[in-house]
């Protein structure tokens, strides 16, 4: 797909909905020959819309006129270019823990939880946050956390009366980020789009949350090292392998051969991916209108439910 035509799709099929500033500013791009030229220089994996706007916006190009945006665009061109060759899309995003909290309540605890693709680590707190499913209210036992999920549902979600008890938080990425560390919280508040303000206080409550009890989170590909994080986790445990929004970065074979290993493995694995990411879930989804911007979740490769991408709603189709 040609570059303009990458800007236009994001701006039409991932922007529209969610932020009227990056939905336009990605448009005005699709038309700029300048800026478009600009961003070809990048290698192709790195003319992502959302991973150049995110490192214009640290750069300081943030003007709202459209023209006065694309002077800042070329006038600091060299350290947002800088940006985007070091930096990859990691947007981290502590809602997820509202959707995935239903399957892991599924399993008889302690649980130790392992994440791959983790980012910042910020779903292995899922302990620690309060959450809102219509009049449903669940929070820590020792009260209301700062970060409070609300999560509409649809179906009979198994909503848990209590938090699962967790002895164990580990994870692996391809960089992970720490949440106490300003650079990377600068790099994941910028991931946020412009206009999603609860969002961002969320982001910033659950870095806290993380930064003050962090996680192990190994550097790697998932592939390769989550054999030893499964062997590594307290055996009188629940050992929960999970992951949200990871898998479509991996090739067909990759996701394929992640499947295979953990289902070897001694352990439960949640995946909450896109609809067409893991294709023997694929053909056991029941029939809903507009599922293509959801992701589905399933426990040890049965599919339970659509989620919200953000973790916003859950809609159960599996058992009650
Ligand atoms: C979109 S983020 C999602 C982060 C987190 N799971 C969440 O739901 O908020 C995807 C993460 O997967 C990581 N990732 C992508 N491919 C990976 C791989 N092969 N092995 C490990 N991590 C990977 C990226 O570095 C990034 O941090």
């Amino acid at each position: 797909m040609g570059l303009a035509q990458r800007f236009r799709d994001f701006a039409l099929r991932e922007a529209r909905d969610n932020s009227p500033l990056y939905h336009q500013r990605a448009l005005d791009i699709s038309t700029d020959q300048d800026v478009l030229a600009l961003i070809a220089q990048l290698p192709t994996d790195k003319q992502q819309p959302n991973l150049v706007l995110a490192a214009a916006r640290v750069n300081g190009a943030i003007a709202v006129p459209y023209s006065e945006f694309r002077d800042q665009l070329r006038e600091n061109w060299s350290a947002i270019s800088a940006t985007a060759l070091r930096r990859r899309t990691q947007t981290n995003e502590a809602g997820r823990a509202a959707t995935l909290l239903p399957a892991l309540a599924l399993l008889p605890g302690p649980l130790s939880l392992i994440e791959v693709g983790a980012s910042a680590g910020l779903c292995l707190y899922p302990d620690r946050f309060s959450y809102r499913y219509g009049s449903a209210a669940l929070d820590p036992s020792d009260g209301r956390s700062p970060v409070v999920l609300t999560c509409k549902t649809t179906g009979a979600v198994p909503i848990p009366d209590r938090l699962p008890r967790i002895v164990h938080r580990a994870g692996v990425d391809l960089n992970p980020l720490d949440p106490g560390d300003s650079d990377d919280r600068q790099w994941l508040s910028a991931l946020v789009w412009p206009g999603q303000g609860e969002r961002l206080s969320r982001l910033n409550a659950a870095c806290e949350i993380a930064a003050a009890d962090p996680p192990t989170i190994v550097t790697g590909d998932l592939n390769e090292k989550i054999t030893e994080l499964v062997h590594a986790a307290p055996r009188d445990s629940t050992v929960v392998v999970f992951h949200s929004a990871v898998l479509s970065y991996l090739s067909p074979e990759a996701r394929a051969d992640f499947r295979a290993t953990v289902r070897g493995l001694p352990c439960h694995w949640i995946s909450q991916e896109g609809t067409g990411v893991l294709s023997s879930l694929a053909d056991r989804l029941p029939r809903r209108e507009s599922v293509a911007a959801r992701l589905v979740l399933a426990l040890d490769d049965e599919p339970l439910a659509f989620a919200g991408p953000h973790g916003q709603s859950l809609d159960w189709f599996g058992p009650a």
